[in-house]
């Protein structure tokens, strides 16, 4: 195992990714979106130096902090990047190392900004090869066949990356003051949906000159594809398939699951997927294309396009000008495409959307986990309502706490804070009276090595819709072991299981699931909030350090919605 060393540095730039007349002010890392690709082997150590290259100091908005994840930081919660509770943000002119080695896993992570609402810009792929035999640089070749790479029991040759994002056309900071502010009614969908980075908002203008043009991924005939779809949405989930290709799943959040073929994905903020498919079509250009799901807006078609594009092996001797291709085959420059390929998938109605079906039926490629049987040591719930606050603000509040990064001091992070104060507080865990609530420190502490499951309790007020909310547990995988509508209560839900072969993710959607009886009672009308759905998480807290968990709908985070695990505060160590 080696050490990856990358740089990262964060400037400013005017961008107009959709190839739209709005230019924005965001923040790029090394002037690139999506940032730099991360590529590692399992073992190996990632060191990222991140500076701040901006030059407002006078602002929160231009402070920095890159989260990797899905890395589960196995003793090394500093390089966790959440600002003011494991490090304090990068502020303008600071420089940052974050260093972690990617022990006890391998697959499809990303990383992004944790600051405000800059994911939507700063992001990027980090991929953690299951060994060499899974590397594409480490067997590329000079001939035109394509060795091929291997995953554990899967075989492909070759494989591609699409990250979605979304494109605001209000610049970044302003959305923000926006959804914090008093005029904030509801969240107004992306304007254009990004496949690595780009589309194209309004092809009929469109000129090559001013565009770059769709994402063109080329593959060749009679081939084993393995692409990695990474969610790198702040908000909207969504749809994503590949015009006549199966999707045959092979990994989610990165672990091997068993093959599960599919024609589409559903993919939350934070959620990825490697999907393998076989190039048997015939040569051509077929979209990949994204919708929405959970939307009001969902029958408005998404500009969320990418072109696969089929070529036929070139041989070097035929075409002595052109470069190594990917993984050594030779291959033509890819052309700018700026007309989407006439061949679309086909995505079922939204009439007949329902609670993504797979988590069903997934298993893990090497059979469940005992731990998922055994009893959890206690359920610790977490019941989230959005407030509209007499100062017009709207908040969400989980356990009637709205988390905010001023909750860290502005002098040293959570984290430390934690490690000063612990010690001397003992009886630490006695925190069954407050459901596992710390209010002195604003966490909640876990013993070492205990199982706990976690409810995740959605609401929504009476007359308002329920929202589909992606919860993300930082320094854990965890599995998902049951699910239900409207409102979960100990005694008629405690022991229930209802999914068959957990597996390890680290992103649970909480579905807008409701239960209509519960908008009256007794013939009453409700007026408090009411359970939308809920889900179960098992963790076993074997991660010493301060993890955030939160809904990975960006901007619900920024209003509240998390909470910090406190992880045997005892154990944690640091640098
Ligand atoms: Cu990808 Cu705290 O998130
Ligand atoms: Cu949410």
């Amino acid at each position: 195992s080696v050490t990856r060393y990358y740089e990262f540095n964060v400037t400013q730039h005017s961008i107009n990714p959709d190839c739209s007349d709005h230019t924005s002010p965001v923040f790029l890392i090394n002037g690139q979106m999506p940032g730099p690709t991360i590529k590692a082997n399992q073992g190996d150590t990632i060191h990222v130096l991140i500076r701040n290259k901006l030059s407002e100091v006078d602002t929160h908005h231009h402070n920095v902090a890159i989260h990797f994840h899905g890395i589960r930081q196995y003793g090394s919660n500093h390089a966790d990047g959440v600002p003011f509770l494991t490090q304090l943000p990068i502020r303008p002119g600071e420089e940052f190392v974050q260093e972690f080695r990617v022990i006890n896993q391998a697959g499809t992570f990303f990383y992004h900004g944790h600051v405000g609402l800059q994911e939507e810009t700063v992001f990027g792929p980090l991929i953690v090869y299951e060994s060499q035999a899974a590397n594409p640089e480490i067997l590329s070749t000079n001939s035109t066949e394509l060795l091929p790479l291997t995953a554990g029991p899967f075989s492909y040759h070759d494989e591609h990356v699409a990250i979605l994002s979304e494109w605001w056309h209000r610049p970044p900071i302003e959305f923000e003051n926006f959804l914090m502010g008093s005029k904030f009614k509801f969240l107004p969908e992306a304007d254009s949906i990004l496949i690595n980075g780009r589309t194209m908002h309004d092809t009929r203008h469109a000129t090559l000159a001013k565009c770059g043009g769709y994402d063109v991924m080329t593959v060749l005939p009679n081939k084993t594809y393995r692409f990695r779809v990474i969610g790198a949405t702040t908000f909207r989930t969504l749809g994503f398939a590949i015009a006549r290709h199966n999707l045959t799943i092979i990994e989610v959040d990165g672990e091997l699951v068993k093959p599960y073929t599919v024609n589409q994905l559903e993919v939350a903020p934070g959620q990825r997927f490697s999907v393998l498919i076989h190039t048997d079509q015939e040569l051509d250009d077929y979209s990949v294309r994204v919708v929405r799901r959970w939307s009001d807006d969902v029958r408005r078609p998404t500009n969320g396009i990418a072109v696969l594009q089929y070529q036929q092996p070139i041989s070097r001797f035929d075409h002595p000008s052109l470069g190594v291709g990917s993984r050594g085959v030779l291959r033509f420059k890819r052309p700018a495409v700026i007309q989407p390929p006439s061949i679309h998938p086909v995505f079922e109605k939204a009439e007949s959307e329902a609670p993504y079906w797979i988590w069903q039926e997934l298993e893990p490629l090497y059979g469940v986990d005992p731990t998922v049987k055994k009893p959890a040591s206690r359920t610790i719930k977490l019941r989230s309502v959005d407030r509209h606050l007499p100062d017009g603000t709207t908040r969400w509040q989980v356990n009637g706490v709205a988390y905010t990064e001023e909750m860290g001091s502005k002098q040293q992070p959570v984290l430390y804070n934690v490690l000063n104060k612990t010690r001397q507080l003992p009886g630490r865990y006695n925190t069954a009276h407050t459901n596992g609530y710390d209010p002195n420190l604003r966490t909640y502490p876990l013993k070492h090595f205990e199982i706990v499951d976690i409810v995740i309790q959605t609401t929504h007020m009476p007359g308002e819709p329920c929202r589909s909310h992606p919860w993300h547990t930082h320094g854990h995988s965890h599995w998902e072991i049951a699910n239900g509508k409207g409102e979960y209560t100990e005694e008629r839900d405690g022991n229930i299981r209802n999914i068959n072969s957990p597996i390890l993710k680290d992103i649970t959607m909480i579905y807008p699931n409701v239960d209509p009886d519960l908008f009256t009672k007794d013939g009453e009308k409700v007026t408090s909030p009411v359970g939308c759905g809920w889900s179960k998480i098992r963790i076993v807290a074997d991660n010493p350090g301060i993890w955030a968990v939160h809904c990975h709908n960006t901007p619900h985070m920024l209003m509240g919605m998390m909470v910090a695990l406190e992880e045997a505060p005892e154990l944690i160590s640091i640098p």
